[in-house]
């Protein structure tokens, strides 16, 4: 029998991303669709997503008030041919911006009621609001992605539409975000009191979201196994730890995988050359593309790349103390990324400190991206905390050798170059520990002199392209999860 869930997020690829949720919300329905889970999708209305519904959009529902304004629900079908419904509330959505902040890169005031009314539309359609032909469409379950999702667990918890109460579960994809608005926010959001409570949606003074989702979820589930252990510490848990501690046991932590059909180099229409870990000798031609593309000098040195969000978490106020080691031992570096402004100019400021050997490309830029996997030596990932990481996930399969943190997914998923590894014939990357100039430094120095050793790098760059960081695993975990809960 058919699983019926509905997935509740933010971001979906290829509709709207800032980051790697999008990828991982946009997998999952063709990840689950193996082990019986028809996965729909249940997005905010922003421009892109209903612009990518067609001229006339199916209306299946209408709410003359979701938390205060009028909404419709649309029905359409992401690219792949997976069910999305699409929550039409043009007085929350329908804006220019980012999805989460305006031009300004501020925070949209509204954003407590952009998102709750996105939980409450879940739990209303969760208990069987939307009619076809006279019957209640519901779904078996609830799957919440981040804070933004995270209020559909509660209101499913403390107002169930319906009788029996749809379980859910929850996924941290990032705790370092939380959503927390003030306490005047509380009475809009149509919960009963008694849900403002320590272990309901009460969290210091006002209201958690995302707390609010991890106290009424049936599970929660988060993108990496050593990110589930990590976030039972103050460290990482950011404040959230003692309730990840207190309901250890509905805590799982599934690791990503990624998009084959997006993430293939054989079969990548983005490249200069396409190849395979049998033709290795054809990134040669990705590199020169690289080279021109980023303005550096031809070489056979190592390029390094980096594709990130430039931000602390990403370790990239680091980066540019290090540049200048990096390139006095022979390295080389194309960045792509934007954020903080002040890391910005850091980077730009550091580049034209090294003309042709390190250029910078500020925005975002999706194609740009595989052809930096498939034309680099090396991806940096100086992460200090990664709930999973896509990047190094995305530069294994290009053999592209990540050199990483060791922290959450990065931890799980890099085997470090050590001499034990490289005897075995078994590492895939390089590991270091601790987020600093010295850790960021040596590994650098480590990875230079591996590139030196041909022989040894290619055996490296076969073993990260041959590691299956599919979605074939985790597709089974999540529908295993699912099945228990639904039982
Ligand atoms: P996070 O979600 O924390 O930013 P992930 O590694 O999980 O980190 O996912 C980041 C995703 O965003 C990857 O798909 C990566 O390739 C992509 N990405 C990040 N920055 C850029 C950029 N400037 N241009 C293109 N893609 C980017
Ligand atoms: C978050 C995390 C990242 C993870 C992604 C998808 O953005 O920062 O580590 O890979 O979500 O789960």
């Amino acid at each position: 029998m058919t699983l019926k869930v509905l997935s509740v997020a933010s971001e979906a690829v290829p509709l709207v991303k800032t980051g790697g949720l999008a990828d991982v919300v946009g997998a999952l329905p063709g990840a689950l669709a193996p082990h019986g889970v028809e996965t729909t999708t249940l997005l905010p209305g922003y421009p892109s997503v209903i612009s990518a519904l067609g001229r006339k959009p199916k209306v299946v529902h209408t709410w003359d008030s979701l938390l205060g304004t009028p909404a419709r629900l649309l029905a359409g079908t992401l690219p792949d041919g997976h069910p999305l419904l699409v929550v039409d509330a043009p007085a929350l959505y329908a804006r220019e911006g980012a999805p989460y902040t305006d031009a300004a890169g501020l925070d949209w005031a509204d954003n407590w009621q952009r998102f709750a009314a996105l939980g409450r539309a879940a739990a209303d359609l969760a208990g069987g609001a939307m009619v076809k032909r006279g019957k209640p469409q519901g779904f078996d379950l609830v799957h919440a992605h981040d804070w933004q999702a995270a209020l559909a667990p509660a209101y499913l918890r403390y107002a169930p539409f319906g009788a029996t109460r749809t379980p859910s579960v929850i996924t941290i994809h990032n705790m370092a975000f939380q959503g927390w608005f003030g306490p005047e926010v509380f009475l809009r959001l149509g919960l009963p009191e008694s849900a403002w409570t320590l272990d309901g949606v009460e969290y210091h003074g006002g209201i958690g979201m995302l707390k609010a989702g991890l106290s009424s979820a049936d599970a929660i589930t988060t993108v990496s196994p050593t990110y589930a252990r990590e976030i039972r510490s103050e460290a990482f848990g950011m404040g959230l730890e003692g309730l990840i501690v207190e309901r250890g046991d509905a805590v799982y932590g599934i690791l990503n995988g990624i998009d084959a059909d997006v993430w293939n180099p054989a079969a990548d229409a983005a490249l200069a050359a396409r190849y395979s870990h049998r033709s290795l000798d054809k990134r040669r031609a990705n590199k020169r593309a690289l080279e021109t593309e980023f303005g550096l000098d031809e070489g056979d040195g190592p390029i390094f790349i980096v594709i990130t969000r430039l931000t602390w978490q990403k370790g990239m106020d680091v980066l540019p103390e290090v540049l200048d080691h990096l390139v006095g031992i022979g390295g080389r570096l194309a960045l792509l990324g934007s954020g903080d402004a002040a890391l910005e100019r850091a980077l730009i400021e550091g580049a034209s400190r090294h003309p042709g050997r390190v250029g910078i490309r500020i925005g975002y830029d999706e194609a740009l991206s595989h052809r930096m996997q498939a034309g680099g030596d090396a991806i940096l990932i100086p992460s200090r905390f990664e709930p999973c990481g896509l990047t190094q996930l995305y530069g294994l399969a290009y053999g592209c050798l990540p050199v990483v943190s060791r922290t959450g997914g990065l931890a799980d998923t890099v085997i470090d170059a050590n001499p034990a590894a490289l005897a075995a014939n078994c590492a895939t990357g390089i590991q270091f520990d601790g987020v600093n100039y010295d850790a960021l430094a040596a590994a650098i120095t480590r990875t230079v002199q591996l590139h030196a050793q041909p022989v040894v790098w290619e055996h490296i760059q076969k073993n990260a392209m041959r590691c299956d960081f599919s979605w074939t695993a985790s597709g089974k975990a999540y529908a295993d999860l699912y099945a228990t809960l639904t039982a």
